[in-house]
């Protein structure tokens, strides 16, 4: 297997933990490269369910893991993570992690101020994950962010919270109207944990440049999906990171020549957590039935996630965006009891068809989708893991889908455990 970008197609939640899961067998280094631990990715091993936040998820099979220099990390999260895998006997030992020296922190007051700008915002809220991404990722652009290479300079580190929190404490007193902060806590708390990240800092670009001199493959697992990217999203109701494969070079240090294989996660219908325009949401008995049947809550918040038909205009959008050379569909056998399924092929806006994906969102928000109806397959497909022995209605799907995007499909998915995965073509040799 070539070094091979994993990214969300859609709004997240396509199972992109699951597939890189599997595929970490044939990598030897697994990197994330954006978000933080808004990211929620599920692995089901031999019916035992391990979730990651932050942690690339080729750490359940031991591999050596990178948290890249995009990423935005909050370390209590972090150590909280870390406990949560060893105490399910995975290793975590800073021999199997590493951490950009070059990522930003997520503090204490980002989160703060995260939940105080939603509330203010009211009903006009994003609906984000509460995690303090947004704010991290302003502190980042602003230029005063914390970085894990200060936390190795203490003092350095202690003056600049004291610093930064005189602008934070100004806003939050008298924009917000909230409670301020004292840093000297601040301070304390990192100063407890402090020694045991610090063997945990490197720099992961060197070292994954080291690695594919060596011959090393490398994984790069993204979070989140194109359509909650801050450049090509449905933008303000997006994440604050750039989700596109683009981003596997720059957020973890490596070269854009690195990067072999592409593979945009779909999920078989489309979900959405949060605000924000969905064109091919359902109000219905069927968007509840694929939520239900589907098991649609947040693996980060529990949140209901919001269902719809599967969208070939947000999917050829991240065809194009990403570069895609594969597919993996996941949740196939969601739709097992389904008479009838449906495809968006394009919108329309006014009495004009638009088959590219809209910038304005008020434009997208009046966007009705326009559907072509496949026979459902009606039969239980768990278990199949050879591509022919699928019923000849879910092939039809797949074609169509394969068709419609012009990208081909690589793996299938039909359960959440690892074993319940169809590989279509080789991607391993
Ligand atoms: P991620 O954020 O993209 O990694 O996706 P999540 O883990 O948040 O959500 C995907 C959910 O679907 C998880 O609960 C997975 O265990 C589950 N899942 C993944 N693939 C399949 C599949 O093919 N079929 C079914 N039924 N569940 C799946
Ligand atoms: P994974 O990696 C689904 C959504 C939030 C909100 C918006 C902004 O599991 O696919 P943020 O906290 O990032 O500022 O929230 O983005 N969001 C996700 N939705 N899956 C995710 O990650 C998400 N990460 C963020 O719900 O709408
Ligand atoms: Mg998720």
């Amino acid at each position: 297997m070539g070094n091979t970008v994993i990214i969300g197609t859609q709004w997240g939640d396509e199972g992109k933990g699951k597939i890189v899961d599997l595929l970490s067998k044939h990598a030897d280094y697994v990197v994330r490269f954006q978000g933080g631990n808004n990211a929620g990715h599920t692995m089901v091993v031999n019916g035992e369910e391990f979730i990651s936040h932050l942690i690339p998820s080729g750490i359940i099979q031991q591999k050596k893991c990178f948290i890249g220099n995009g990423v935005v990390v909050d370390p209590f999260v972090l150590l909280e993570e870390i406990d949560y895998l060893t105490q399910k006997n995975i290793d975590v030992s800073p021999d199997k992690l590493k951490i950009s020296n070059r990522a930003h922190i997520i503090m204490p007051y980002h989160k703060v101020i995260d939940t105080a700008r939603e509330t203010k915002k009211g009903i006009d809220k994003i609906g984000t994950t509460g995690r303090g991404i947004g704010p991290c990722y302003e502190d980042k652009a602003a230029r005063r962010g914390l970085r894990f290479c200060d936390l190795l300079d203490f003092e350095y580190f202690k003056e600049k919270v004291r610093k930064v929190l005189e602008e934070k404490n100004f806003t939050l007193e008298h924009y917000f109207k909230t409670d301020t902060i004292d840093p000297e806590d601040v301070i304390a708390r990192f100063e407890k944990i402090k020694e045991r990240l610090n063997p945990y800092i490197a720099d992961v670009s060197v070292l994954l440049f080291n690695g594919m001199k060596n011959n090393k493959t490398v994984l790069f697992e993204g979070a989140q999906g194109v359509h909650l990217d801050i450049e090509h999203g449905t933008y303000p109701f997006v994440t604050s990171s750039s989700v596109v494969s683009g981003n596997a070079a720059n957020g973890s240090g490596v070269g854009p020549g690195n990067l072999d294989e592409i593979i945009g996660i779909v999920k078989a219908y489309t979900t959405r957590v949060g605000a924000g325009p969905f064109p091919t949401e359902l109000f219905d008995a069927t968007g509840d039935a694929l939520q239900k049947i589907g098991s649609e809550f947040g693996a980060t918040t529990g949140r209901k996630r919001r269902c719809g038909w599967l969208d070939m205009v947000i999917l050829k959008n991240a065809a194009r965006l990403n570069s895609l050379t594969g597919l993996a569909i996941t949740k196939l056998d969601v739709m097992d009891d389904f008479d009838e399924i449906k495809i968006c092929t394009s919108y329309e806006y006014n009495d004009i068809i638009i088959k590219d994906f809209p910038a304005d969102i008020k434009i997208l928000s009046e966007c009705k989708p326009v559907y072509e109806t496949h026979p459902g397959w009606k039969q239980k497909i768990t278990g199949i893991t050879d591509f022919k022995d699928l019923p000849e209605n879910a092939k039809k799907y797949l074609a169509r889908i394969e068709e419609l995007s012009c990208v081909k499909i690589k793996i299938v998915s039909v359960g959440p455990g690892r074993e319940a995965t169809i590989i279509k073509e080789d991607i391993f040799s």
